[in-house]
């Protein structure tokens, strides 16, 4: 369809928004496709009842603490299942610390990739490809099917995403280059060399293979460590990607949509991360996310870090959920708290799904109630 306007529009998107009055996006194809900004003399977010299943949600994961049981190896590999869909499953995983170092084990995928995201502890991951360090705020990409072992000191906490119908790839860079939003180069390799010395010096033994396939847990013994391997060459191997090594990219004029943060793409939804950069510098430019309907997508959106300064009584660990179908936009207190500010300081991970997400009927035990009430003001 041909661009249109009708009425007394903006000229710029998030900009310029006459005083008093609120712009709203709607868009199709997850901020990519057909687009429109309607003006409004009030946000949509005004409402004053919603019944119904239909409503965005908040969950607080800091309540899926490290001793759960259900987040043991035995309770599926996973962790606590969150949302899912065909093509995704999001799940909160402890791994614990304290396991005989020559009891350990190892985990493998057989139904889809598996993409980590550290959101406390860390430690060491083995694979037959080398060993990856894991810290808070690491991506780790581990492919469908290969085994691998966390060998940590501390309680370790990730926001797992299984990739159920692809395999991760890169965000499209498209005028940006080769090297923004992160080099290639900033992705970490495993170390053979490195898993030798730790598996000599920790006296590690691996001989135990738990495989999830058809979500269903086979297990295979062996009487040797399963890692064996004295080389390897290809391009199909684990890596990790930490956050801090992402460089956001930014309009210093007006504020860029969600996607510009895209860390991975995969089939059905995209992996973003919003990290501590500087607010817009001109004086209409809208400087806190635009009110909008992301009309194709479900959004999930995982705090880990920082000062959440759009948002009251947010803390780190918390989920949000915004369903399509669903206006959605910063909170009333954020569009006052922003004047004050320069920059952002929060570091989060945006899950938008082309499919709407099924909610596990476990996130209920983890949800604070009547979120949808935040943004009225009475
Ligand atoms: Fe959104």
């Amino acid at each position: 369809m041909y661009h249109y306007t009708q009425g007394r529009p903006t000229r710029q998107g998030h900009k310029g928004i006459p005083e008093g009055q609120f712009e709203e996006e709607q868009g199709l194809d997850g901020f990519y496709g057909p687009v429109s900004h309607l003006i409004k003399d009030r946000p949509s977010t005004r409402w004053n009842s919603i019944e119904g299943n239909l409503k965005p949600r908040m969950f607080d994961l800091v309540k899926h603490i490290a001793a759960d049981l259900a987040s043991n190896v035995d309770g599926g590999l996973q962790g606590q299942r969150l949302f899912y869909n065909n093509d995704i499953t999001v799940s909160s995983l402890w791994i614990q610390p304290g396991v005989p170092n020559d009891q350990l084990e190892s985990r493998r995928n057989a139904d889809g990739d598996w993409m980590y995201f550290c959101h406390k502890g860390g430690g060491q991951v083995l694979s037959e490809y080398g060993v990856l360090d894991v810290t808070p705020g690491t991506y780790l990409v581990m492919p469908k099917c290969i085994g691998h072992t966390f060998f940590v000191k501390e309680p370790t906490q990730f926001l797992l995403i299984e990739n159920r119908t692809s395999h991760f790839r890169e965000p499209d860079r498209g005028i940006v280059g080769r090297h923004a939003p992160w080099d290639p180069n900033a992705l970490v390799k495993p170390d053979l060399a490195g898993l030798y010395d730790l598996i000599r010096r920790e006296n590690i033994n691996v001989r135990t293979v738990r495989i999830k396939h058809t979500d269903e847990l086979t297990t295979i013994r062996y009487d040797e460590c399963v890692y064996d391997v004295r080389g390897w060459k290809g391009d199909l191997y684990p890596y990790t990607l930490h956050m801090d090594h992402i460089m956001p990219i930014v309009s210093h004029r007006v504020h860029l949509p969600p996607s510009v943060h895209t860390t991975f793409a995969a089939r059905g939804f995209v992996v973003c991360s919003f990290l501590p950069r500087p607010l817009e510098e001109d004086a209409d430019a809208l400087k806190v996310p635009f009110y909008h309907q992301n009309i194709d997508y479900d959004e999930i959106l995982f705090y880990h870090d920082g000062d959440f300064f759009s948002r009251n009584n947010l803390h780190a660990g918390m989920m949000s959920f915004h369903p399509a179908g669903f206006p959605h936009g910063p909170h009333p207190q954020a569009l006052e708290k922003v004047k004050t500010k320069t920059r952002t300081d929060e570091k989060a991970v945006m899950i938008d799904t082309r499919w709407p997400l099924k909610r596990d009927e476990a996130l209920a035990r983890f949800e604070v109630a009547n979120y949808w009430k935040s943004w009225m003001t009475k």
